[in-house]
């Protein structure tokens, strides 16, 4: 065999996932870990959902519907849009790739943030576009200079909000004003996978900058079952756009891309409200207490308006996150995005925020950070 990989390709790093809990249990012959790492949701799937997928199993010999149908119009209505303006995606992962699919050829620019999602860019690259990457300042969204660079090559702008790492929303007056100067010929991806934790006054009205885009830019906005729903392992995501560019999302993607138990799972976990709300409440109740207690231990917390936040630990972040596995808690070093004192910590159960405490105390005792 001599197969040539291309340069786009070999180039690649490939997307690091949180470290998988299986996996630190097996490496350090630990039992009983946590993971605080990616920014799931500790208190499980939807009850519902559960339900709903064993109910489907008997079924899984037929291909799922290729249409999503009740899923689809469940969304649409829950949006107030139509269901041709919804796009369900395995994962919203997915629904990323198709838009670099459908809109991006080689040669053609997209904008992206850093840090921020690292899955963008790692899909423009296969494509074979080119990045444009504007650093974060302040950890917000460089909106002036992200309109400062767009050329006449840019198709596609990715813009996290709240962003992953650092939790800040963009401001919906910033974000009308930025896409009111962002050209027609351009779309503009927000990726709202956080946005159920948000307060309601700082959620932009995503079904008005849909509709209203003439003489400016298109917008998609990006949404998750894998957060708030408690479905990350189910894979399912969806995304809200102007119908003539879900038609060519349609084109681009797989015939089947979202399972049969997906479909019902997702469907059920929407409609339980019970579930969502509780899961809301937990997650800012635990937020806001684990920021008081790291600040408690002398560290700087960021606000969040996610399920996640960055604490700067005044030390090295990955000897940090190293110690934190021997004691069976998985967290995220931020030193990879350029965060080299910062980690990343995911809202837990109770339980596992307190066990989280304790061994942060720890570790930082055991590596002398001050
Ligand atoms: C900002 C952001 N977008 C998208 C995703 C991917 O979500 P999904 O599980 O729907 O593919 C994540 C996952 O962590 C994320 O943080």
């Amino acid at each position: 065999m001599n197969i040539q990989t291309p340069e786009n390709i070999a180039s690649i790093t490939p997307y690091p996932p949180g470290k998988p809990l299986e996996e630190l249990e097996r490496e350090y012959g630990i039992s009983g870990s946590i993971k605080m790492a990616s920014n799931e949701n500790p208190w499980g799937p939807s009850p519902r959902a559960v339900a709903a997928i064993r109910g489907a199993l008997e079924g899984l010999h037929r291909y799922p519907d290729g249409s999503c149908y009740h899923l689809t119009q469940a969304l649409a209505a829950r949006h107030h849009l139509m269901a041709e303006e919804v796009v369900l995606g395995n994962g919203s992962n997915e629904i990323i790739e198709m838009l670099v699919k459908a809109f991006v050829q080689n040669g053609d620019e997209v904008i992206t943030s850093h840090p921020s999602f690292l899955m963008y860019q790692k899909i423009v690259q296969v494509r074979g576009g080119v990045n444009t990457v504007v650093p974060l300042v302040n950890m917000q969204h460089d909106l002036p200079t992200i309109l400062a660079t767009i050329t006449a090559a840019t198709r596609l702008i990715f813009l996290d909000s709240p962003n992953n790492p650092t939790g800040n929303p963009i401001h919906p007056l910033a974000l009308r004003d930025f896409l009111n100067r962002v050209p027609e010929s351009v779309l503009v991806a927000l990726d709202e996978a956080y946005v159920d934790f948000m307060d309601r006054e700082l959620c932009p009205d995503i079904r008005t900058l849909i509709r209203e885009n003439t003489g400016r830019c298109g917008v998609v906005s990006l949404r998750t079952f894998s957060k708030a729903y408690g479905l990350a392992g189910l894979r399912v995501g969806y995304a809200l756009m102007p119908s003539s560019v879900a038609v060519s999302l349609h084109k681009v993607r797989q015939p089947f891309n979202v399972n049969q138990l997906a479909q019902v799972g997702a469907l059920a976990a929407l409609q339980d409200e019970e579930f969502y709300q509780l899961t809301l409440q937990r997650t800012r109740a635990g937020l806001r207490y684990l920021q008081a207690e790291v600040e408690k231990l002398g560290r700087v917390s960021y606000p969040s308006q996610t399920n996640f936040f960055l604490v700067d630990v005044h030390g090295d972040a990955t000897a940090l996150y190293e110690a934190m596995l021997y004691q069976g808690v998985i967290i995220r070093s931020m030193k990879p995005y350029g965060y080299a004192s910062m980690v990343r910590i995911t809202v837990g159960t109770e339980e596992e925020n307190e066990r989280f405490l304790r061994a942060l105390a720890l570790c930082l005792d055991q590596l002398g950070y001050r």
